[in-house]
């Protein structure tokens, strides 16, 4: 198994708030939720160390299904409830899985995926749009301040689909 050195936590808030500033940039002025999504995957993709899987599950109203993402083909539908999406998207709480083997129920899409986070994303009306999820072959990849970090790097992509990305004209 892969081991990579752990990341330096103190350095994890300035790279989240790097990778939110350059989505802002990069969303701007589009609203289109693929469009948005697909760059979305490819900064963090990029931008992210030890991770081997980044990208989103959309509602279709009845079960998640696979939207864009960077890594392996992935498995297509999850339903609410399920694996670490569907209790993501079930409970819209963020689910921080620091062993992704311990976790019950957990969907195995690459076997190489050891740790795991995912986010729910939800509209300003409560409603549930999808979860942003990324997996790592590291054991605990993933700490508080990539959940504080993820979480704000989620509200730039929600704020994305807003008219005028939620920013209110005067
Ligand atoms: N592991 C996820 C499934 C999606 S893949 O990781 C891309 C889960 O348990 O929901």
């Amino acid at each position: 198994m892969f081991v990579a050195a752990p990341i330096d936590a103190s350095l994890k808030p300035a790279l989240y708030a790097e990778l939110a500033q350059q989505a802002r940039g990069l969303l701007h002025g589009e609203r289109d939720r693929i469009a948005n999504a697909a760059n979305f995957a490819a900064l963090a993709w990029h931008a992210l160390p030890d991770i081997n899987w980044c990208g989103f599950y959309f509602f279709d109203g009845r079960e998640l299904v696979v939207g864009p993402f960077q890594g392996k083909p992935a498995c297509v539908r999850i339903a609410l409830g399920k694996g670490v999406c569907g209790t993501a998207a079930a409970t819209r709480e963020t689910q921080l899985v620091r062993d992704v083997n311990a976790f019950d129920g957990h969907i195995a899409c690459d076997s190489a995926s050891q740790s795991e986070i995912v986010v729910p994303l939800v509209d300003a009306s409560g409603a549930l749009i999808g979860v942003w999820d990324v997996d790592s072959p590291s054991l605990a990849r993933f700490d508080d301040e990539d959940r504080a970090g993820m979480e704000a790097l989620c509200t730039v992509f929600v704020a994305s689909l807003l008219p005028n990305h939620g920013v209110p004209t005067t």
